[in-house]
Order: C-alpha cells, then sequence, then structure tokens
C-alpha cells in the first residue's frame, strides 16, 4: 500500500517544494514509483519538473491540472497524472517512476468559486479518485502550501503521515505551531467524511531542517524545536514517534539553479556547477533513506 505523506509547514518559504521534489527524486532513484500531487496554486512543483513549455499548455485551457477534477469535473485523477515526468532536452524519461498530478493557477478558484455538493467535499473527491490509482504506488507525496485552506485539505485529508521543513529560526517554530493547532481543527471538520480504507488522519511524524549554511551553529534552534516536538508527543497531538530528522539539508546554489533547469538536483550535471552540488545530493538521499525507515517503525 502506498505511504500517502504531505510536507507542510504554515512557514512559507521553509522549503516544502524543494525537499519534496528532491526527496521523491532519491525514492524514485531508489527503484520506488512515486507521485507527485501538487496541491500549491503557485505551482512550484508542477512548473519545475513539467518546464515552462508543457506547463504552459495545461495552463493555458486548464485541462490536465488539478482543478479540472472539481470544475468542470470531466476528468478524473487518473487521466490527469503525468508520467514519469522529468524528460531530458530531447524529451526522454530521465527519471522513471516519478509521475506528477499537476496543477495550475485555477486551482485558486477551489477557495473561493467552486461550489460543489456540501455532502460531499472537495477532499472526498479526490481521495475517491486517488484511491483508483494508490495501488500504482509506493509514496504518494503531496506538495501543499503554508495553510490548511481548501488545496491543502485535499492532500492533508488523504494523507497518514505529515514531515515538516523548517528553517533554523523562530518563525518556523511558530509555524510548526500553528501547523498542530490547525490539523486538529481540520481532522475535526473532517472526521465524519473518513472511511475504514484511509487508515488514520494525518500526524506529524517528522521535522526536517533544511538550507542549513555551512559552519551556522544550529543546536538551539535543534532544541527549542526537540522541545516542542517533545510537548506534543506528551499531549498525543503528533505522532508517538514524531522525531526530528538526524539528517539535515545543507543550503547550496545548486538547489536553486535545479529549479531553472527544471530537474531535480540528483539530476543536475555535477560539473555544471563547480563544488558543493554533490554534498547536497547525499543530504537528500540521506532523508530519503530516513523516511523510509521511519516507516518500518509506524504504528497503525
Ligand atoms: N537547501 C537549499 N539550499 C538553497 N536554496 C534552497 C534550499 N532549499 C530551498 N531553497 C530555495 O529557497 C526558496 C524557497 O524554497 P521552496 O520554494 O522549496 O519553499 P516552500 O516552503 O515550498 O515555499 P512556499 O511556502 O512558497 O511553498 C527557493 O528559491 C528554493 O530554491
Ligand atoms: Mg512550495
Amino acid at each position: 500500500m502506498a505511504r500517502k505523506i504531505a510536507f507542510i509547514n504554515y512557514k512559507g518559504g521553509v522549503g516544502k517544494t524543494s525537499l519534496l521534489v528532491n526527496v521523491a527524486a532519491s525514492l524514485a532513484k531508489l527503484g520506488k514509483r512515486v507521485l507527485i500531487c501538487d496541491f500549491d496554486t503557485q505551482s512550484n512543483a508542477s512548473i519545475w519538473l513539467l518546464r515552462l513549455d508543457r506547463w504552459n499548455k495545461i495552463n493555458a485551457t486548464g485541462a490536465g491540472a488539478v482543478f479540472s477534477i472539481f470544475d468542470p469535473g470531466e476528468q478524473s485523477v487518473k487521466d490527469i497524472v503525468v508520467k514519469d515526468v522529468v524528460l531530458n532536452k530531447t524529451g526522454e524519461p530521465v527519471l522513471p517512476g516519478l509521475d506528477i498530478v499537476p496543477t495550475t493557477f485555477n486551482l485558486v478558484d477551489l477557495e473561493n468559486e467552486y461550489r460543489g455538493d456540501p455532502s460531499r467535499p472537495h477532499y472526498v473527491v479526490f481521495r475517491d479518485q486517488l484511491a483508483e490509482i494508490e495501488g500504482n504506488y509506493d509514496f504518494i507525496l503531496f506538495d501543499c502550501p503554508p495553510n490548511i485552506l481548501r488545496a491543502s485539505q485535499c492532500g492533508i485529508f488523504c494523507a497518514n503521515e505529515i514531515y515538516v521543513p523548517a528553517n533554523p529560526d523562530a518563525l518556523s517554530l511558530i509555524g510548526f505551531t500553528l501547523l498542530v493547532e490547525k490539523l486538529g481543527k481540520f481532522h475535526q471538520l473532517s472526521a465524519s467524511f473518513r472511511n475504514g480504507a484511509q487508515g488514520h488522519p494525518a500526524r506529524v511524524e517528522g521535522i526536517i531542517f533544511n538550507s542549513i549554511k555551512t559552519g551556522v551553529d544550529i543546536d538551539v534552534p535543534r532544541m527549542r524545536m526537540q522541545l516542542r516536538l517533545n510537548q506534543y508527543r506528551s499531549a498525543k497531538r503528533v505522532s508517538p514517534i514524531a522525531k526530528l530528522f538526524n539528517q539535515q539539508v545543507r543550503d547550496a546554489m545548486v538547489v536553486r539553479r535545479a529549479v531553472t533547469l527544471g530537474l531535480p538536483v540528483a539530476l543536475v550535471n555535477a560539473s555544471a556547477d563547480g563544488s558543493g552540488e554533490k554534498t547536497v545530493i547525499d543530504d537528500y538521499h540521506g532523508v530519503a533513506n530516513e523516511l523510509i525507515r521511519h516507516g518500518d517503525s509506524l504504528v497503525a
């Protein structure tokens, strides 16, 4: 059964999308079948992996974007999956096993304009359609904006695990705190719509520090985060085995460059960027492996 995982923090710009895409690439390189579902109307993951030319075509009409499953509702999740999304310059797949459900800017209409059937909220529509293809994957990863509004709710409702990318600063800690508050409220709101096949509602399983600059001591931010996590564990507001990941991801220029190139960092030619990139690739592999190992300890 696919592990369904959301990457979210109520703090923006901490590296949710870059971590998700690069960890997804590491998982695919390890032979896992991975589906990314992009629930951020900014479309960062979609533009990155499809590159502008392919993404523009979807954005022009909205056909093939995730909002089309809600309005006009003629497409289903299985119809809009872009298989083996990462292509080289000549259009050949270079990372088989990494698929995406893309979004375009029209996803913002889910927040206000969309009037669905109140007895079947948007996240239920998505869950039921996702269920048709879940068996094709080992990991389904939901990229979310820094909130739990309607678009995010689709991912949060389907996920069982949440990982919280964080920077070593006070605002990331506040973002994590706010996330746990809002998560509890959303689970209450959506509880009556859950079914047995879904497993338990998503809970925080891990915090991953990202963008760590060389030579910067982050012992204090790690300790503060660990203390908050311990409090939440005692209060049963996060997973009983929620952990601060040992592996953290360094700050590296190639992470920003990879977006421009339309590739996960692991596929950026090492010689193209001078030094540094090899090590950040190792960081992403380390996070992917820690994520896999954490799965062995998950409790029902
Ligand atoms: N390890 C890193 N090293 C260098 N730059 C990074 C790293 N991680 C992320 N970045 C850069 O930081 C910026 C924000 O990252 P990203 O878009 O992944 O954050 P986000 O949390 O998804 O943001 P949002 O809240 O807008 O969705 C991007 O320009 C990205 O390339
Ligand atoms: Mg993002």
